[in-house]
């Protein structure tokens, strides 16, 4: 009986040590997974896997050993200063789901900003493109306000739509850019001329070489179904397009004018994109006929109708069928597929953030 406790006992101490060594091998074995740096950090925890958001987070100067938990429930990302900004949105306290999609759905420059702002409710901008942190308040007011939708809420305000026309002008920075957008929020330089206008086909209207070509070209197609579209109104220089407004002035309210003139600096007409055009039959407009055709097949030459119906809320202007404007046949077609203004497109797909 003596022999047989003793015999257990016995087992018992060797199983346990097993055990130990064990599990000390299978730690072991874990540890070596992690770097170098990151090793004494994980020595102290029962950690039984390998993760490398830990393994980043144990390799860095931000490691908080409390926060071990949240870190398995980050998705690693590759972005610069991962470390710090995880443990700076833990310590924000952005739940892991969050930072999650934080890192999943907003830019590096937006993820950025977050960090020198308190915690947000992102919840509404996750999805949107668009979104920029630093105008955040002003989404939140306007959507209350107008009650729209958060995507479009996030555009408009991007668009300064949020303000009065003419109110927070930007001075564009890139206006020889073929895709420049000048509206009433985004002025041209005053002295801003473009340096290869050029007459187009057999008119003395200049307009941009690569403009003034496609031009001829939508106007030849044009003639081939029996239209005959004539420019009357090309490139403006910012001197003549302030002797238009001013003159328009002297029949017209001021608010009345703004519908449909542009101020000085703020005319498409200044950068040698813009055409107005009208059926030879017309003095300043387009048959119905040829104003479809223009909405059909316009961008299939680079050019896009620019103040179109039901577009006067962003643009600012009542519609014009006779102003047209190149931005080039790809972007020409998106903005024609999507229906969208261009303010709108511009925003969405070709800002730089
Ligand atoms: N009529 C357009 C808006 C302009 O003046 O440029
Ligand atoms: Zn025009």
């Amino acid at each position: 009986m003596k022999k047989l406790v003793l015999i257990c006992f016995v087992c018992l101490i060797a199983g346990g040590g097993f055990i130990f060594l064990f599990n000390r091998h299978q730690k072991s074995k874990i540890l070596a997974q992690y770097s170098e740096e990151a090793r004494p950090s994980i020595k102290a925890t029962k950690i039984k896997d390998y993760n490398k958001t830990l393994d980043v987070m144990a390799s860095s100067s931000s490691y908080n050993k409390d926060h071990i938990d949240s870190y398995l429930e980050i998705e690693y990302v590759s972005q610069p200063d991962f470390p710090n900004k995880v443990e700076t949105l833990l310590n924000k306290n952005y739940k892991p789901e969050e930072i999650n999609k934080i890192f999943a759905s907003l830019s590096e420059t937006n993820v950025t900003k977050l960090l020198n702002k308190d915690y947000l409710d992102l919840n509404n901008f996750y999805q949107i493109s668009n979104f920029d942190v630093d105008l955040y308040d002003e989404y939140i007011a306007y959507q209350k306000e107008k009650n729209l939708d958060w995507d479009k809420a996030v555009t408009y305000v991007n668009l300064h739509l949020n303000h009065n026309f003419y109110e927070n002008i930007e001075t564009v920075e890139n206006p020889d850019d073929l895709l420049v957008l000048v509206n009433k929020f985004h002025a041209l330089p005053a002295d801003y001329e473009p340096d290869d206008l050029v007459n187009v086909g057999q008119y003395s209207y200049k307009m941009r070489k690569v403009a003034a070509e496609s031009l001829e070209q939508l106007m030849a197609a044009a003639a081939l179904e029996n239209m005959n579209l004539i420019p009357f109104s090309t490139y403006r220089s910012y001197d003549y397009q302030k002797g238009l407004y001013e003159y328009y002035l002297q029949t017209d309210d001021v608010s009345v004018v703004d519908t449909y003139s542009a101020r000085p600096g703020h005319s498409e007409h200044q950068t040698g994109l813009a055409c107005d055009i009208r059926s030879s039959v017309l003095n300043d407009n387009l048959t119905d006929h040829d104003y479809q055709w223009m909405l059909d097949n316009s961008y299939k030459y680079g050019f896009i109708v620019r103040y179109p119906k039901g577009g006067s809320e962003i643009t600012g202007y009542v519609e014009e069928p006779w102003h047209i404007r190149y931005i080039g046949v790809e972007h020409a077609t998106k903005v024609h597929d999507l229906g969208i203004t261009y303010d709108e497109y511009y925003d969405l797909y070709l800002k730089k953030s």
